[in-house]
């Protein structure tokens, strides 16, 4: 091991302590990881190291690092590792879940897999992928299922013949118009504790033992991760109701008769997707938007909900909600200066003519450009108590007049347009 070790720090290669779960782990009645205190990052993939036939793989790394050859992994155990180290821990629940479903079906080669995770009285399942649409986001499965005996018995398990088995739960196949024919499903383990089960569907030979065993050493492999992203979306999923109830309400304030930063954010985000944005970027692109107007709160009535023309004066006071957005944005610990500069950028115009600094060109953030031209898009063709919706197309010129004045990017507009058209097509 140690020389292993070397050989990998050599190729300046990360060795860190192993989880402690690895120890102890039995596969195929073999103790693995007995002596297992480590495990190696190698080009940003994480190994963990579980005895003699993961040393094997271990020794393919080292080749390949040396060489520059491809890794094999030699054995379908080793191919298990490998995949399960693979499994990107950064990725959104839906994402990780996908990849998780298509490596296991690749795998033992079956059609599709699920996961469920243990909500304290039943198992939600998750998401279903492989040939069956990705589209299911959760439905409660009873403990009174087959998912539930696995999870309840501990341990891996084959049905083979589902037909006349009156445990198995037909709600899932009704909404995933799928019909289930043999299951080979796994616990999912975080050290001893059980989070949800993993169930591996329909191959057309039938479920092998080595299957059970592959789907059991898989299902103890993939549990840290799962857990870290199913918290990390719980959390965020919580966070953004929180955040769209503060919009919300300030909307509301601003006699909005249109869900405006919820409006606003769809488009961002979309803005933001089709420009390439990365799923954490559009993720705090999302917060941004939805929070551009919070500072609004801090304007008086008598000006906000003002029927007539503004006052100079009057408009300098409502300008300053961008200013008092970021101060209010940036005591909270999560929010970040991107997410910052949307509340603060929105009004401001690459030709120097918004506000509130009169920001040009590059000085304005990406979030503030972004959000700036779907603010502008939504306000214009929304319903308010001082006017009617603008037909689209007035809108989109009034925007074009305004690229052409050189205040909002070609580059946005067109992309907005593009967005938006392919909305109306689906109406
Ligand atoms: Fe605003």
């Amino acid at each position: 091991m140690s020389l292993l070790n070397d050989e990998f720090e050599r190729s300046g290669c990360k060795v860190i302590e192993a989880p402690p779960w690895l120890s102890g782990y039995t596969y195929n009645g073999v103790l693995k990881g007995r002596k297992s205190t480590k495990s190696l990052k190698i080009q940003g993939i994480e190994f963990y190291v579980l005895g003699d036939y993961s040393e094997r793989l271990l020794d393919t790394m080292c080749r390949y690092l040396k060489d520059g050859v491809n890794i094999k992994p030699s054995d379908l155990s080793d191919q298990v590792v490998y995949v399960a180290a693979k499994l990107n821990s950064n990725l959104r629940l839906n994402d990780l879940l996908k990849e998780i479903q298509n490596e296991i079906c690749t795998i033992v080669n079956a059609s599709a897999a699920s996961i469920l995770m243990y909500e304290g009285d039943y198992l939600r399942f998750l998401v279903t992928v492989g040939k069956v649409s990705g589209k299911i986001e959760s439905i409660p499965v009873p403990m009174e299922s087959i998912a539930g005996a696995i999870f309840q018995e501990g341990k891996a398990m084959t049905f083979n013949n589902l037909e006349n088995n009156p445990a198995h739960f037909k709600g899932v196949d009704r909404a995933a118009q799928f019909k289930t024919k043999n299951i080979v499903g796994s616990p999912i383990w975080v050290e001893d504790e059980k989070i949800g089960v993993i169930e591996v569907l329909n191959k057309d030979e039938g479920f092998t033992e080595e299957d059970e065993q592959t789907v059991d050493l898989f299902a103890r492999l993939i549990g840290r991760k799962l857990l870290s992203s199913w918290r990390y979306e719980k959390f965020s999923d919580r966070f953004k109701k929180i955040l769209l109830g503060i919009a919300t309400a300030i909307d509301k304030r601003d006699n909005y008769t249109h869900q405006h930063s919820r409006n606003v954010a769809q488009y961002s985000v979309e803005l933001g997707r089709k420009m390439g944005l990365n799923q954490q970027a559009l993720e705090k692109l999302e917060f941004s938007a939805i929070l551009h107007d919070v500072g609004k709160i801090g304007i008086p009535d008598s000006i906000l909900l003002k029927a007539g023309k503004l006052t100079d004066e009057e408009y300098q006071i409502i300008k300053n909600h961008t200013v008092y957005g970021s101060e209010i944005l940036s005591v909270i610990k999560y929010v970040d200066t991107d997410i910052i500069s949307g509340a603060l950028e929105h009004h401001e115009r690459l030709d120097g003519s918004g506000y509130p600094y009169g920001k040009k060109d590059d000085e304005i953030s990406l979030f503030g450009q972004i959000i700036g031209v779907a603010d502008v898009f939504d306000a214009l063709s929304s319903r308010r108590t001082y006017k009617e919706a603008w037909q689209l197309s007035n809108v989109l010129k009034m925007i074009e007049e305004d690229v052409e004045k050189g205040k909002f990017s070609p580059i946005f507009f067109d992309t907005l347009k593009d967005i938006v058209m392919e909305v109306e097509k689906e109406l």
